[in-house]
């Protein structure tokens, strides 16, 4: 380490190595089915970028919402076209991000999920508000046996300190998105994502990665708040 990285707050992507060993638990690389990579080949690249930096796992979680209804069988055949086409070391899994609506009602109640892992679901709600019937679905996850798995929750404007307290106290488990490290979301997200990281309020993290970035090497990140930083799985 150089004399100036030394003395600087922030540290870069690379030199914290914070990609080596990393499980990443939430991707939108499985092309052409979300917002997220649309084809094989970005995919592909994706995937060889990611060995480069010493990533080890990585969930493939597409969005299921209202708006993109994608179905599991669905998913599942291609997913199975995306592990036939690559050859290199990470693993690859199959799960699903779900935006609590009326349509993850729906698949909760006739027990259609992608789960991550083997127990957990990874949930998300819109950035601006939670819908009224928030609390009463986690409690309606939690009794099929499954952990709830809160995506980004530093990205929630609506949410405060005692929202995540809240969450927590309920036995919710957090993932941080890593862009959200180097304010990718903005200062709060940053802020919020710093925070919680210092109190041990994360369980896994995960990229939320929709696009190639070449840049996330260099991009720079405090110090003080990698304290708290290190690989962590289910
Ligand atoms: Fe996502």
């Amino acid at each position: 380490m150089s004399l100036l990285d030394f003395l600087s707050s922030k540290i870069t992507v690379e030199k914290a190595a914070l990609y080596n060993g990393l499980i990443d638990y939430h991707s939108h690389i499985l092309p052409n089915v979300d917002d997220g990579v649309k084809t094989i080949e970005e995919s592909l690249a994706i995937l060889s970028l990611y060995e480069s930096w010493g990533v080890k796992e990585i969930y493939c979680t597409p969005h299921i919402m209202e708006d993109i209804p994608n179905t599991s069988s669905d998913l599942k055949e291609r997913f199975s076209t995306l592990q036939q086409a690559y050859s290199g070391s990470i693993q690859l899994h199959l799960a699903a991000e779900y935006m609590i609506d009326m349509l993850f009602t729906e698949r909760l109640n006739s027990k259609d999920l992608l789960p991550l892992g083997n127990d957990h679901l990874l949930v998300e709600t819109s950035y601006f508000s939670a819908p009224s019937y928030f609390y009463s679905v986690i409690d309606a996850i939690k009794s099929e046996g499954l952990w709830v798995v809160l995506a980004h929750p530093e990205r929630y404007t609506y949410m405060k300190e005692k929202d995540y307290i809240r969450l927590k106290e309920q036995g919710i488990k957090f993932q941080l998105n890593l862009h959200s490290l180097w304010g990718a979301y903005g200062s709060s997200a940053q802020t919020k994502a710093e925070q919680l990281l210092s109190k041990g309020m994360y369980d896994i993290c995960g990229t939320d990665i929709h696009h190639i970035d070449n840049q996330t090497p260099q991009q720079r990140v405090h110090k003080n708040c990698l304290n708290a930083y290190h690989i962590m799985s289910l």
